[in-house]
C-alpha cells in the first residue's frame, strides 16, 4: 500500500504490516464508543469510516481514509453520506464533525461535498510527524441542515 502524503504517516504506519493490521483491529474490538465501517470495492476492503460517539451531548466525530489506488473517484463521498446518515438516522444524532490537517484540501473537499460548514481554523492544535505544530480545520453537519436535503 502506497502512503499518500507525508502529512498522514504520522496517522497511518508506513510500511503498512501485516502487524499494524492486526493492532488497529485489535484497537477497533477494544473502543466501544466508536463505530467503525469497512469499504468494499470489487471484493476488497479499500478503505474505513469510523464515528468516535459522544451519545450524551448527541454528536459523533467522523473519521475515513482510502487506499491510494482508489482516490478520486467519489468512493468516500458516497460511502460517508451513508455513514453520516445512520449517525442521524439510526443514532439520533444532532452534529457530526470532522477536524482535517489545514494541508489536506482532498479531505476539506470530502466535507464540502458532504455540505458540512466549515465552522474554523484550530491554529497549532496538533503535532506532526516531525515535532511541528499544524493547524486543523473543524467542519461540522448539524441535524437540521441533514434534514433540509433528505428526499420528501
Ligand atoms: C480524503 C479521501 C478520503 C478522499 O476520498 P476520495 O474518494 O478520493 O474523494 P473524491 O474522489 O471525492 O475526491 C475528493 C477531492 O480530492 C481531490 N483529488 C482526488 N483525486 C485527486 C488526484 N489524483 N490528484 C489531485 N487531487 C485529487 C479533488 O479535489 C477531489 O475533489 P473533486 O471531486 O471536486 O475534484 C482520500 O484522499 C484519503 O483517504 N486520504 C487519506 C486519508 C485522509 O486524508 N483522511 C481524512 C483525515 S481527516
Amino acid at each position: 500500500m502506497r502512503s499518500g502524503p507525508r502529512y498522514l504517516r504520522r496517522i497511518v504506519p508506513y510500511p503498512y504490516t501485516r502487524a499494524d493490521a492486526e493492532e488497529y483491529i485489535a484497537r477497533c474490538v477494544l473502543d466501544q464508543r466508536s463505530t467503525r465501517f469497512g469499504i468494499e470495492y470489487e471484493g476488497h476492503v479499500v478503505g474505513g469510516i469510523e464515528l468516535h460517539i459522544d451519545l450524551d451531548k448527541r454528536r459523533a466525530e467522523l473519521g475515513y481514509g482510502l487506499a491510494v489506488r482508489c482516490w478520486g473517484g467519489g468512493l468516500l463521498p458516497e460511502a460517508a453520506a451513508a455513514v453520516v446518515h445512520y449517525g442521524f438516522s439510526e443514532l439520533g444524532l444532532e452534529k457530526v464533525f470532522a477536524f482535517t490537517d489545514v494541508r489536506n484540501s482532498r479531505s476539506q473537499r470530502v466535507l464540502e461535498k458532504l455540505r458540512f460548514q466549515r465552522e474554523g481554523v484550530l491554529r497549532r492544535h496538533e503535532i506532526g510527524r516531525d515535532g511541528k505544530r499544524i493547524e486543523h480545520v473543524y467542519f461540522g453537519l448539524l441535524r437540521e441542515e441533514w434534514e433540509s436535503r433528505q428526499p420528501g
